[in-house]
């Protein structure tokens, strides 16, 4: 009977929170920032202008009453964003709660087989005509979190990722991350649940990317291609290569390679906008150290023999990723099981500690428009190793995503302290370039 009442108190608080995605905001700032019925009648004919004229949906709409398709998106935008208007589509009565809030979005789109790519192209369209008439991002982003649940409905082709399909480069600019220092897909530090690449659930997606942190007495470059299936499962290999400048390790280099492989688990950080569950993955990292050099004349070729217990290594971690459109924010939250030093960079384990800590990471963007994030980074990491006061790295980034293929990221970074003998904190800056599809 109890289990009875509680199943029944989850459906009822699930059904709510689904509704939620399908009410308009109650205060009507949105609608005023969209500029109120003018500003969302310009708004409606550019996005429609583009829509017709954009070769990966214009098919589409072949045959179809666009004025009226125009009238009822304008109504369907003005009642999400709060303003005086009803969306009084035709499917209205069929499918009204009596409350006024569900709209079967389903029963208009579904002989259209659309697919995930074809739908972000649409509120793509959106988002640059928002652009295009000076809607603020804040804003604009407001109105994409009310309509992005509807790709649940709207999608509903899905043929998954077919044998030879190409890349169909379907996904939201920015929600493939760029490349983190050990190659994974996430932010320059942090992985996180986000599948690297631009491939939707039916495609995939690959890419290179190339990353070089200075700091006053190290640099660090690190190398790599990744590629994304499915918007599922996730694939990297990356290079990192550290070197010394300054007396006595202004010879030192150490490399290290790093094999990852992601799964996403559960949720969407995109579409799910009326829910707080995030996107979560779980991903492994296998590294090994390639050796030390230019220490040479002190016998030392091996991270061994610094201490480190092991000089190669595997990191689990599980991350969670929630595209907040609605704050305008990327939100992150890793933790990682790890003995690796530095990243692995000295190793595995030592003197003061041999076995897997849990580390915290956390990662949050803003996102100041559809090409522009600025955010910052945090990542705890295990103290193994006496000659090595390894501290926790941090890092303040802004990241540009010019096109699908390309991304820049620049980033003020702290890597801690990293040996004895150049104690000081390692602060400098981070340049990344990625490219791909
Ligand atoms: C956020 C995504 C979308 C929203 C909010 C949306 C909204 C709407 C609305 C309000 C209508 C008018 C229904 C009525 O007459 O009452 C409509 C119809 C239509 N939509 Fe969408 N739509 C979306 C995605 C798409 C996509 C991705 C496509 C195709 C690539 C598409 C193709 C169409 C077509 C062809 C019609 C006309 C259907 C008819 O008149 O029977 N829509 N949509």
């Amino acid at each position: 009977m109890i289990e009875a009442a509680r199943t029944a108190t989850l459906g009822l608080l699930l059904a709510s929170s689904l509704a939620c995605a399908q009410t308009p905001y109650n205060d009507d700032a949105t609608y005023r920032g969209l500029g109120g019925q003018e500003g969302i009648k310009k708004i409606t004919d550019t996005f429609v202008a583009l829509v017709l004229a954009d070769p990966r949906i214009k098919a589409s709409f072949d045959d179809f009453d666009i004025p009226q398709l125009n009238l009822r998106l304008q109504e369907q935008f003005c009642e999400f964003a709060g303003g005086p208007c009803k969306y009084t589509g035709k499917y209205r009565d069929k499918t009204m709660d009596g409350v006024g809030t569900v709209r079967d979005m389903k029963s208009v789109h579904i002989d259209l087989k659309i697919s995930n790519a074809q739908f972000n192209a649409l509120a793509e369209d959106l988002q640059i005509a928002m652009e295009q008439h000076g809607v603020a991002t804040s804003v604009s982003n407001k109105l994409i979190a009310k309509l992005a649940p509807m790709q649940r409905d709207i999608v509903t082709s899905s043929p998954g990722v077919q044998l030879g399909a190409r890349p169909d480069m379907g996904k939201f600019l920015a929600t493939g991350g760029v490349s983190q220092l050990e190659g994974a897909g996430g932010g320059g530090i942090t992985p996180w649940a986000l599948i690297t690449g631009y491939g939707s659930r039916d495609s995939w997606g690959a890419n290179a990317h190339y990353t070089q942190v200075k700091t006053q007495d190290y640099s660090l470059g690190a190398y790599g291609v990744a590629i994304g299936i499915g918007d599922r499962l996730e694939l990297s290999l990356a290079r990192q290569d550290f070197k010394g400048d300054l007396a006595p390790l202004h010879d030192l280099r150490i490399k290290q390679d790093i094999v990852g492989l992601k799964v996403r688990l559960m949720g969407d950080a995109v579409y799910e906008q009326d829910s707080w569950l995030p996107q979560v993955a779980a991903g492994i990292m296998y590294k090994k150290n390639k050796g030390v050099g230019g220490l040479g004349a002190l016998g030392v070729t091996n991270v061994t023999q610094l201490g480190a217990r092991d000089d190669s290594g595997y990191d689990y971690y599980v991350a969670a990723t929630k595209v907040l459109f609605e704050q305008s924010l990327l939100v992150n939250a890793t933790l990682r099981a790890t003995k690796a030093n530095q990243m692995g960079i000295l190793g595995f384990g030592g003197d003061q500690g041999d076995h897997a800590r849990i580390m915290p990471e956390a990662s949050v963007a803003y996102l100041i428009n559809r090409k522009l994030a600025l955010g910052a980074e945090y990542r705890r990491k295990p103290h193994n190793l006496g000659v090595d006061p390894e501290k926790a790295y941090w890092d303040a980034f802004v990241a540009w995503f010019p096109t699908r293929n390309m991304s820049v990221t620049a980033a003020y970074a702290n890597l801690g302290e990293i040996t004895v003998f150049n104690k000081k904190k390692q602060k400098g800056w981070y340049l990344s370039v990625q490219t791909g599809f």
